[in-house]
């Protein structure tokens, strides 16, 4: 687990080789096995890879063209539905103050980076995207208003260009009994 830990980066160039099913599935069984609050699971997704439906999320997403060399996006989507029972309008976006939203998109960023960790532990790439709205976003794979894009993953094989980001030191983020 560490050496996935270890050498996972966010990786923003893909050679071309497609990616085995058998494997993405590999990658949502990892994030099925999440925890969550309540163990609501509150996640669901999307696995694109038809190059229209990628383009349109790259449009919408800052327009990062470095996203359309991955073959394969997982669009990771939550669900308030696990937490808000009765039976109304919900319209989610960035500006919406429900407090379960903070939670559905909080146990569904853990199941996130169980892809990214699984991604490294099984020799493919990836990079968590969200630069783009909900507004957006959401029309282009018909995801209800009530449901949330957490993030747009590219997952691929990586062309082995790009430099792992600085992290902090252990000292500087560690502190013992108090603050
Ligand atoms: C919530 C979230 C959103 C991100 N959105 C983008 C993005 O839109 N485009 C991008 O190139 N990288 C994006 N990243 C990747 C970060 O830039 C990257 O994780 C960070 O620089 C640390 O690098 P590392 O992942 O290689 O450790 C995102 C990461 C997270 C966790």
């Amino acid at each position: 687990m560490i050496k996935a830990i270890a050498s996972r980066k966010s990786t923003r160039k893909y050679n071309n080789t497609p990616v085995e099913s058998n494997k993405i599935l590999s990658l949502i069984e990892s994030a099925r096995m999440a925890p969550s609050g309540s163990n609501t699971q509150p996640w669901h997704f999307i696995i694109v890879t038809n190059n229209e439906i990628k383009d349109q999320i790259v449009k919408v997403n800052n327009n990062q063209q470095w996203m359309n060399t991955a073959p394969v996006f997982i669009v990771c989507v939550a669900d308030i539905r696990c937490r808000i029972k009765e039976d109304k309008d919900i319209y989610l976006d960035e500006n919406c103050d429900l407090p379960e939203l903070k939670q559905i998109i909080r146990d569904t960023a853990i199941a996130i980076e169980h892809i990214l960790l699984e991604a490294e532990n099984i020799g493919l790439s990836s990079c968590w995207t969200a630069w783009f709205s909900q507004t957006e976003m959401r029309p282009i794979m018909n995801i209800p208003n009530d449901k949330y894009v957490v993030g747009v993953i590219t997952i691929g094989y990586s062309d082995n260009s790009g430099k792992p980001a600085s992290k902090k030191s252990l000292e500087s983020i560690i502190r013992y009994e108090k603050w």
